[in-house]
């Protein structure tokens, strides 16, 4: 026991080449991940009061991880199911995956499935398809990359390292707390024509503030006239926008009794944990009925 704890204690010495040179020395130490170590400084703190905000996981009332009960039944059934065999996927992905994902991203019906225009690959979370993106982008598109100011902090390291030049375009606005409409069209027309420009799908990071369907529209259009290509990350898709329709909003009302404005806004402030799961039953009959 003791020669193999010796064995392994060596393989984590610093490796010496026959000439004596240590091939990482110069490796500096990455800087600690400020969400991370948060997550590390609440595991050890022993106060029952603990609340981590830091990580955005879903926790139970114990505050421990929260799984929900139709990825556990995916589980089962993933590993119930005979015809998964473990073989290797293509390159692209796993071809029901690849086609459930589209279905998800862009509605089922849309057109744009439909003929044929959409091409996808499968990657490793979030994460992992920026890397795989911003290497593609590198390679067949070279052009800056515009982001918007803030963003995601990891967005600038991934597609720096890919090899492009990172610009920034105006979004946030610290005095109304909102979008800075008038610079992000400003700085888009001004923007180098042919630029990809990074957009968040929907619930910002870090901001939360998001563009309305006519601001939409804008940036749009001056993306279309100043030839800007424009390179969605979708992180929380379904998690902020989707508004229910003010049809939808009508029969909440009627059928379900839950009154909420027409512009289909919810104060979930309204919400207790004995009706939560009615109003997201509810929700979820108007969505799909209606
Ligand atoms: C805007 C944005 N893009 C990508 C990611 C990465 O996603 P994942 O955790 O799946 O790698 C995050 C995660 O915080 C994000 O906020």
């Amino acid at each position: 026991m003791e020669s193999r704890l010796a064995l392994l204690d060596g393989q984590f010495q610093p490796q010496l080449t026959k000439f004596g040179i240590n091939h990482f020395v110069h490796v500096p130490m990455a800087p600690a991940d400020p969400i991370l170590s948060l997550t590390t400084g609440f595991r050890n703190d022993k106060d029952p009061k603990k609340v981590n905000l830091g990580v955005g996981a879903y926790r139970d009332n114990a505050g421990k991880p929260y799984v929900f009960p139709i990825v556990k039944k995916c589980e089962l059934e993933i590993v119930n199911d005979p015809t998964l065999d473990k073989e290797y996927a293509p390159i692209e992905g796993v071809a029901d995956f690849i086609k459930g994902s589209q279905g998800v991203i862009f509605g089922w019906d849309a057109p744009i499935l439909a003929s044929g225009r959409v091409a996808t690959c499968q990657a490793l979370s979030g994460t992992g398809s920026l890397k795989i993106v911003a290497d593609f982008l590198a390679k067949w598109r070279k052009a800056p990359i515009y982001m918007s100011k803030p963003t995601w902090a990891n967005h600038t390291q991934i597609f720096q390292a890919a090899g492009l030049e990172v610009r920034d375009y105006t979004y946030y606005d610290a005095k109304t707390k909102g979008l800075d409409l008038d610079g992000m069209l400003r700085d888009l027309s001004n923007a180098q024509p042919g630029s990809i420009i990074l957009l968040h799908g929907c619930a910002h990071n870090p901001t939360g503030v998001d563009p309305t369907n006519e601001q939409w529209h804008k940036i749009a259009q001056v993306m279309k006239e100043n030839d800007l290509f424009p390179f969605f990350d979708q992180a929380y898709q379904g998690f902020a926008s989707g508004d229910l329709s003010p049809k939808q909003c009508e029969q909440m009302i009627q059928k379900h009794h839950i009154y909420m404005t027409g512009n289909g806004r919810i104060s979930i402030a309204g919400l207790t944990t004995a009706n939560v799961d009615y109003v997201a039953n509810a929700i979820k009959d108007v969505v799909d009925n209606y």
